[in-house]
């Protein structure tokens, strides 16, 4: 696992925004992971400046999203694949067909589950998985437990996680008590995994990650197992190691 520590969210956002546009320019038809959050917002940014600016075309690049909430409108703003639109793809050349992001509105969530599995297996592997960490060391929606599940699946939320999210809600009791993510064993496919960690909040569990063990209660310490994982923090999410 290689860390690099950067100064600040620019350079976070930049440099990560770099490796997706080489990773496209070698391969056209790159396939991508994708995460929601507030930490990957200044890369989605930069990346739609390398669009307008022609350096990048999108136009055979297929992208998984890691997870959904259940139970929300693809119209509510909270949902991912709103957000997703709204931040991303709305503002480059990516086709709608080479969009993929877990239907947390579909009526059989398992059913789901299975159908995004099967996609992943069709188009995958990810060429570059992005990943966010949960202040509680989550990655996608792979929350702390016992065992971990390595494909899509349904899950419930921590209430860790959902009153760490709930800053984006009215309250906490409109965030969702279940969600739709990537298992374990989905983001370890990856030819490449780079997860994002900005800010003072996320340094204890940047700290904790990097000096533990493999823990399943961590799950981004599954991480470790990986062959080509680059952390790229800035220096407050770094400031405890
Ligand atoms: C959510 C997402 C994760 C994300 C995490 C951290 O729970 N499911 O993929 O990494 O939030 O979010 P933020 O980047 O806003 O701290």
């Amino acid at each position: 696992m290689r860390i690099s520590v950067v100064s600040n969210y620019d350079e976070m956002s930049n440099l990560a925004a770099e490796y997706i546009v080489n990773q496209i320019n070698i391969k056209r038809e790159s396939v991508l992971g994708l995460a929601t959050g507030s930490t990957p917002l200044g890369m989605y940014k930069k990346l739609i400046e390398y669009y307008k600016a022609g350096k990048v075309d999108f136009s055979k690049v297929t992208t998984f999203n890691l997870d959904e909430y259940i139970g929300l409108d693809k119209e509510n703003e909270q949902s991912y694949i709103y957000f997703m639109k709204n931040n991303l793809f709305n503002h480059i050349n990516i086709k709608e067909e080479n969009v993929f992001i877990p239907d947390g509105t579909a009526k059989d969530a398992k059913a789901e589950c299975e159908r995004y599995n099967k996609f992943l297996e069709k188009l995958g592997p990810i060429d570059i998985q992005i990943l966010g960490i949960g202040v509680n060391g989550h990655i996608g929606f792979n929350e702390p437990s016992k065992d971990l599940t390595l494909r899509t699946h349904v899950t419930d939320l921590t209430e860790d996680t959902r009153k760490a999210n709930s800053r984006f809600f009215d309250d906490i009791s409109k965030v969702p008590q279940r969600a739709i993510t990537m298992g374990i064993g989905d983001i370890m496919r990856a030819e490449k995994i780079i997860l994002l960690a900005s800010g003072k909040s996320k340094a204890p569990i940047i700290k904790h990650m990097v000096e533990s063990g493999v823990s399943t209660f961590i799950p981004a310490s599954i991480l470790k197992l990986h062959k080509n994982v680059e952390i790229i923090a800035d220096s407050d999410a770094a400031s405890l190691i």
